[in-house]
């Protein structure tokens, strides 16, 4: 079991994971309190967790129903392992189902914002008004609590809102407090972690830095590492530490694949080796990725062999680092629990993401994964506890493809310097936005459609530039941002004024779904 990479003299909240698409939050919420908590298999046993005792364990919400056959279950003996218990939505019927309280089928789902009221003698409501609204979205109900619990809330639909055993210290709610539409649930989730569990605040990011610093050189030792910069913020993060642990054993290599921003190889060069005197390979493959994209229209072709292509330029490169022991990768935690998802089900590939995939049988590298335990914007807390600048930790997604998705169509060299400066006006102008950080994603597209124009008193034939700009929380679903006009008629006057070659501007209004945020 992968539990508790974090320090071990670290208290810890266990979050056993039912698959709730607000697992994540539960354990987010509960970092934002300095205290660690990780996310573990629902069939994690009472033994496994004993080899490291967690301070309290949630059992999250999830999709199915406890009557299902099959449904994901927990160990009994978690109930006697003398640690509180939080059960939250199916965490409930779960805790209810097991501990001898009737759980019936709801005759339809209850989903949304609903008023509770909230009973005396409950620990996990102290200093909480009576009278609260709530987000529940569930489909069974408890009916009967087991005997040995009191009556915690209720609602006009639910007879047992919240119920508890404060002998046992088991607690239970119906509803999500780490959903930010619940009124008090952190508060809730607080009295949980500091009341009940007895937690402190621990989970500190400057103690993480050199703890990990701390363990990185004590696993690679004499030994040295490979890492492939992106210039994202992940790999980013992960050089700076990386150098921090074993400074010049570390050997960074960065493919200009001739798809990147305007000046963006420049940058990393003069963050990295200038700046931080990274040992750093920037390796100048843009003529091959040309030469290999030439003729090639159709966005998934295209999507292969860039990252067919990438991982071939990578591999040439790795090999003078063949006596490495390690490669360096910027994971994160959200990768990690992705990919190990109990009940992940067969999706549809709409789009194949592609960034280090795999590296060919030859390089036999262990990985060091230094950011596998933190989420997005821890990573980029830990960024700038280490003095990396705002300007690139702040920095929006960008695809592993680069501009090669952008240019919709055959990919041209000429074309990438179209993109290029057409992208640039856009990214100034973002940027003056007092908002500018709440907005997930802002770029240029370059359409293979060419219409008239007229400039001075010649008649124009060129090509068309779409902006895209979306609000979103995890790129799962996105909305378009409602982008001033002002900003939007000053990115187009400058793409049309000072751009060559693009004489019309429009501007994307699709949501995800159905629409996706990228345009191949
Ligand atoms: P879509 O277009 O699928 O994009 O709505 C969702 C998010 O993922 C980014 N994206 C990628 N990121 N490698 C990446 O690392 C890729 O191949 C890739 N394709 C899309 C996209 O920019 C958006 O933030």
């Amino acid at each position: 079991m992968d539990t508790q990479t974090f320090s071990r003299r670290n208290q810890w909240i266990a979050i056993l994971d039912y698959g709730s698409q607000y697992t994540q939050l539960i354990a987010r919420r509960i970092r934002e309190q300095e205290v660690y908590s990780e996310i573990v298999h629902c069939d994690t046993t009472a033994a496994e967790l004993a080899a490291n005792p967690p301070a309290g364990i949630i059992l999250s919400g999830g999709p199915n129903s406890v009557f299902e056959e099959g449904a994901p279950t927990c160990d009994p003996a978690l109930f006697d392992m003398g640690i509180p218990v939080l059960g939250i939505c199916y965490g409930m019927q779960l805790m209810s189902h097991k501990l001898g309280g009737r759980v019936v089928p709801g005759v339809e789902r209850e989903y949304g914002k609903m008023p509770i009221e909230v009973l005396p003698g409950n620990p996990l409501f102290k200093g909480i008004p009576g009278t609260i609204t709530v987000w529940m979205s569930h489909g069974d109900r408890v009916e009967a609590i087991p005997a040995s619990f009191e009556r915690g809330a209720v609602s006009a639909t639910c007879p047992f809102a919240a119920m508890f055993d404060n002998a046992r210290r088991f607690y239970a709610l119906q509803f999500h407090p780490e959903v930010v539409h619940t009124q008090y649930g952190t508060d809730i989730l607080k009295n949980f972690v500091f009341g009940i569990c007895g937690c402190r605040k621990d989970w500190k990011l400057t103690t993480w830095v050199e703890d990990t610093v701390a363990r990185m050189r004590e696993q690679i030792r004499n030994d040295e590492v490979v890492l492939g910069l992106s210039g994202g913020v992940d790999s980013s993060v992960v050089a700076v530490l990386l150098n921090k642990a074993i400074g010049r054993r570390l050997h960074c290599i960065f493919v200009d694949n001739g798809l990147l921003r305007w000046r963006e190889a420049e940058q990393v060069e003069e963050m990295f080796r200038k700046n931080l005197g990274l040992d750093l390979t920037v390796v100048r493959a843009a003529d091959r990725f040309y030469a290999a994209l030439k003729g090639v229209d159709e966005p998934e072709a295209k999507r292969k062999i860039i990252g067919k292509l990438f991982i071939d330029v990578f591999a040439e490169e790795a090999r003078r680092f063949k006596d490495c022991r390690y490669l360096g990768q910027g994971t994160i935690y959200p990768d990690v629990i992705e990919s190990r998802s109990p009940r992940k089900g067969p999706s549809h590939t709409i789009k194949s993401h592609h960034n280090v995939g795999g590296l060919p049988p030859d390089l036999k590298f262990e990985l060091v994964e230094p950011l596998k335990e933190l989420f997005k914007d821890e990573v980029r807390a830990v960024g700038r506890v280490m003095g990396m600048a705002d300007e690139l930790l702040d920095r929006q997604p960008f695809p592993g493809p680069g501009l090669g998705v952008r240019i919709l169509g055959e990919v041209t060299k000429e074309k990438v310097e179209l993109l290029q400066q057409a992208d640039v006006r856009v990214q100034e102008e973002i940027r003056k936005l007092p908002d500018y950080k709440t907005i997930w994603q802002t770029f240029a597209v370059l359409l293979p459609v060419r219409s008239v124009g007229v400039m001075g008193d010649q008649r124009t034939y060129e090509y068309t530039c779409a902006i895209r700009s979306v609000n979103s929380i995890d790129a799962m679903t996105a909305d378009w941002t409602r982008i001033p006009y002002e900003t939007l008629a000053r990115m187009s006057n400058r793409i049309i004024n000072e751009v060559r070659g693009i004489n019309r501007v429009v501007y994307d209004i699709s949501s995800k779904p159905p629409a996706t945020i990228e345009w191949e």
